[in-house]
């Protein structure tokens, strides 16, 4: 428990370093590293992408990560309020909170969907599990079914707005339940055993592909570098990966990084963090391409790679009801540890900024998320005409899912992020930032410079590529 920077209000915070470490790896590990992060990686070429990838986590990722934490650190209050303090500390404007106040937006958003794809996880788990029920572990996976009948389960699944609402509903649920119940009560409990039962489950079906599977051929589509195909759109796909994939730019490790102890050093930690996001996405690489290569599938990426070549791929494998339960409450560990942590960036504004108490408040919050996330399963079928953002040109044509998505994965978080790296870099103050990083020396001047030149420049690139795609 730590205690507010004005060193009265006592605050709900992480019990240990280790605790943080698992709830901010739960919070980066989810449906980025084991959906967004394969598709990617399949949709941009392979090798050039997975190599880009690594350096933007290095090279953008890490150094925004540390600012974030140590915003949040250092402020001990809610994003926006840390933020604000910080700013009030350096004697700048008190509109800096302003960005954080755009990232507890782009959570929320972020939040609505991500519940909804949440509910499609459950729904697998149900499906598998229902296999199992019916025809044992021992053959493979949805006995009976036709090609064409798996081919159907996803779209049948989109096509029913029911159906999605009730699991997104249920999803968010499940969220609220950790969330409610505070910090060290509620969600330091779900990572501290969800993570490493998630670990587990990802290493013991990796190495199951890596026997039956076609691991090689996986090893050389992921990490085999092709020069040639590291196009600009490539190196855009790879850099906003790596920002999703971290939990950046929405102000969701600057609420985590503020439940954390003054004694932590944020360098290292932020370090620990970076390096098993980024190893779970390799490693989901290496789970999922094994068996989609060995079932003679191919994906073009997006969504579909999970819910409609792995299933096909689990039918033809020994025991592949069994790996496919496995496979899916896996996913769902993982989204369950980030779901959280985008409904506590909302809720512990809420919390701070009205004096609320904590669980009405994510309860209030949680019902909102959950009225986006039906209006966004509809979106898939009943809805599919209306289209919220169809009036700006880089949102035309998207339905409400799509949209939440897009605008928060090419407006919001590249716009936070940018900013908080120029606030640290150029607005605190020096001496604020120095004491408060666990830097020293030669490293602390390339994080600085990282900050201050790099970080923005290659923000407002995709930025600028982001809005004006045309100009790749
Ligand atoms: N990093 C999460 C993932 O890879 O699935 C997504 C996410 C969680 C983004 C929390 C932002 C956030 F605040």
């Amino acid at each position: 428990v730590t205690t507010a920077s004005d060193g009265t209000t006592p605050r709900d915070g992480w019990s240990s370093r280790s605790a943080f470490v698992l709830a901010a790896v739960g919070a980066a590990v989810g449906l980025g590293n084991l959906v967004r992060f394969p598709a990617e990686a399949a949709n941009n070429g392979g090798g050039a992408f997975v190599l880009f990838y690594v350096a933007c986590i290095v090279l953008i990722g890490l150094p925004v990560l540390l600012s974030e934490t140590l915003i949040g650190r250092h402020g001990q209050a809610s994003a926006v309020e840390s933020m604000k303090r910080l700013a009030a500390e350096s004697n700048a404007s008190k509109w800096w909170g302003g960005i954080a106040g755009l990232g507890v937006a782009a959570a929320f958003m972020i939040l609505a969907f991500y519940c909804v794809i949440g509910g499609w996880v459950l729904y697998y788990i149900g499906l598998f599990a229902a296999d199992i029920v019916q025809s044992g572990i021992s053959g493979g996976a949805l006995t009976g079914m036709s090609a064409e009948d798996i081919k159907a389960i996803f779209p049948d699944l989109l096509n029913n707005g029911f159906t999605m609402s009730v699991l997104d509903v249920a999803f968010v649920v499940i969220t609220v339940m950790f969330v409610a119940r505070g910090v060290s009560g509620g969600i330091e409990k779900a990572s501290v055993w969800l993570m490493p039962a998630f670990f587990m489950l990802l290493l013991g079906i990796t190495i199951y592909g890596a026997f039956t599977g076609a691991f090689s051929e996986a090893v050389g589509y992921l990490f085999t570098f092709d020069a040639s195909k590291l196009t600009g759109p490539v190196m855009l796909a790879a850099v906003g990966q790596a920002f999703f994939s971290l939990s950046l730019g929405v102000a969701g490790m600057m609420t985590y990084g503020s439940y954390v102890g003054r004694d932590v050093n944020l360098a290292k930690t932020s370090a620990t963090i970076a390096f098993a996001d980024t190893s779970v996405a390799l490693i989901a690489g290496l789970c999922i391409f094994p068996i989609v290569l060995a079932a003679g599938l191919s994906s073009d990426g997006g969504l579909g790679l999970m819910f409609d070549t792995l299933p096909h791929a689990f039918q033809s494998m020994p025991f592949g009801t069994l790996i496919g339960l496995a496979f899916f409450v896996m996913v769902g560990f993982a989204a369950l540890t980030s779901s959280i942590s985008l409904m506590e960036v909302p809720t512990a504004w809420a919390i701070d900024k009205f004096g609320l108490r904590r669980a009405p408040t994510a309860i209030s919050i949680a019902v909102a998320a959950a009225v986006l996330g039906i209006l966004s399963a509809y979106s898939f079928n009943a809805l599919s005409g209306f289209h919220p953002l169809g009036f700006i040109p880089l949102f035309e044509g998207e339905g409400i899912f799509s949209a939440l998505d897009s605008v928060t994965a090419k407006l919001f978080m590249p716009i936070g992020a940018l900013l908080v790296s120029i606030f640290v870099g150029w607005i605190a103050e020096r001496r604020l930032i120095d004491n408060e990083n666990g830097l020293s020396g030669g490293l602390h001047r390339f994080w600085l410079f990282l900050v201050r030149w790099l970080c923005p420049l290659a923000l407002t690139g995709i930025l600028i590529v982001g809005i004006f795609p045309s100009l790749l």
